[in-house]
């Protein structure tokens, strides 16, 4: 090999995954600052709306909630992150993020104390600290059906608690909460029901959230006080913002890319994080051991892409899809074959399917509580990730072929 080499102990800078920090994070200044404003208004003692980011999957909610948190941390902010899942308690929920924030606080501030002191029993969810700080938390067996009536008045108790520590602070509590649309209802219920009551107070705690779409319906269906949320939509890169999410890192490192191997990975991408991070990595690892990163390259990363999402992204959601949701699927990809389109009117899906709209709305409400669809308009539905119709298409000769 002739030109340049780049120094072999370099390590591959990007970062495809899910909520793995990208190495230069682009385009989300917008977010950032909303946040920073809300911190802002927290700590001269204002209350701003609660914050939630939305998104399709693999957008970047999950990277930007944690730069936000640790943003907040740095201004003295007690702050911690938690995953919901459905069978996830509020108690738990809460317990998870002063966990995760407790160790990183200042010692002599009186949140510290708070927390080193705090015991709470939300539901059938107990925490409490240990004298090192930590905090740990214990679920009540025999407890089935979530949050218990008085959670609710426990978890206000608690944010007033920690409220008036974070006011002598002159800081505010954070509650990073990823994938909000998955909570339980009577779960949302409970959360939403004390933080509306303590905005009664001079309140320093804020929701700080993450969600699929659907997340504004979802809360508001909890408790209408959601509607007065700030949802902060996460969109696709721009073609400038996609370009310094490739450049800079590999750049920073010495290793230049062909402005046509560059543009060829932003074409592919079509501006979507996931894809810029996996293009990117996988294009890297097949231009070693040069110091720059050609077409060629590119071409030959695609094979390894197109390996890795077959068994990664679209695989796991296919094998994760009922018989029916498949059928869906398939005849939502084929149909957009035939039109060229993006998007499928539900009518025309069902009417492929030779079935009535209403038997299955059951199936694209599941299939868009999954993120795998979404509906960009009334009627309308779409793939929620680029290049998923032509996986389905690709997999319904398996399923249906002879
Ligand atoms: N602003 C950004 N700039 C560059 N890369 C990014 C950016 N945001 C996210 N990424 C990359 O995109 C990928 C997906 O990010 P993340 O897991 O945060 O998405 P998500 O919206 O939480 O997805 P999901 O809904 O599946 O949880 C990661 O590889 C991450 O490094
Ligand atoms: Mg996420």
């Amino acid at each position: 090999m002739n030109g340049p080499r780049r120094d072999p102990a370099l390590v591959n800078p990007y970062a495809p995954g899910a909520g793995t920090k990208p190495p230069v994070m682009v385009g989300r200044e917008t977010q950032l600052s909303v946040v920073d404003g809300a911190a802002r208004q927290v700590e001269a003692g204002r209350r701003p709306p609660h914050l939630v980011l939305t998104g399709l999957r693999g957008v970047g909610k999950t990277v930007l909630i944690r730069e936000a948190l640790a943003g907040l941390r740095e201004r003295g902010w007690l702050c911690g992150y938690c995953e919901v899942r459905r069978d996830v308690e509020v108690g738990v929920a809460l317990g998870t993020i002063l966990a995760d924030g407790a160790a990183l606080l200042p010692r002599r501030k009186k949140l510290a104390a708070a927390v080193r002191h705090m015991t709470a029993t939300i539901g059938s969810v107990t925490f409490s600290a240990a004298p090192d700080g930590t905090i740990g938390i214990s679920v009540a067996p025999n407890r089935e059906g979530g949050a218990a009536p008085d959670a609710y008045r426990a978890a206000l108790r608690l944010f007033r608690d920690l409220g008036q520590a974070a006011r002598d602070d002159g800081a505010g509590v954070a509650l990073g909460l990823d994938e909000l649309q998955s909570m339980r209802r009577k779960d949302a219920t409970t959360l939403l029901q004390a933080l509306e009551a303590d905005e009664a107070e001079d309140t320093r705690i804020l929701l700080l959230g993450a969600g699929l779409p659907t997340t504004p319906t979802e809360l508001s269906k909890s408790r209408t006080y959601a509607e007065r949320f700030r949802y902060e939509p996460l969109d696709d890169l721009t073609v400038h913002e996609a370009r310094r999410a490739v450049e800079e890192p590999s750049k920073a490192l010495g290793v230049a890319w062909e402005a046509d191997a560059l543009e060829r990975v932003i074409g592919l991408a079509h501006g979507y994080p996931y894809f810029l991070q996996l293009y990117a990595s996988e294009s890297w690892e097949t231009s070693a051991p040069s110091a720059v990163v050609t077409s060629e390259d590119v071409e030959q990363a695609i094979p390894r892409v197109k390996r890795s999402l077959d068994h990664g992204l679209y695989g796991t959601r296919w094998q994760r899809a009922s018989q029916l949701e498949r059928q869906y699927l398939i005849a939502m990809a084929q149909l957009m074959t035939k039109t060229g389109a993006q998007v499928a009117r539900s009518g025309d899906v069902a009417r492929t399917m030779g079935r009535d709209l209403s038997d299955l709305s059951a199936i694209r409400d599941r299939l868009i509580q999954k993120g795998v669809i979404h509906s960009p308009a009334s009627g309308r539905i779409q793939f929620s990730v680029p290049g998923f119709g032509e996986f389905v298409i690709a997999r319904s000769t398996d399923e249906t072929g002879p």
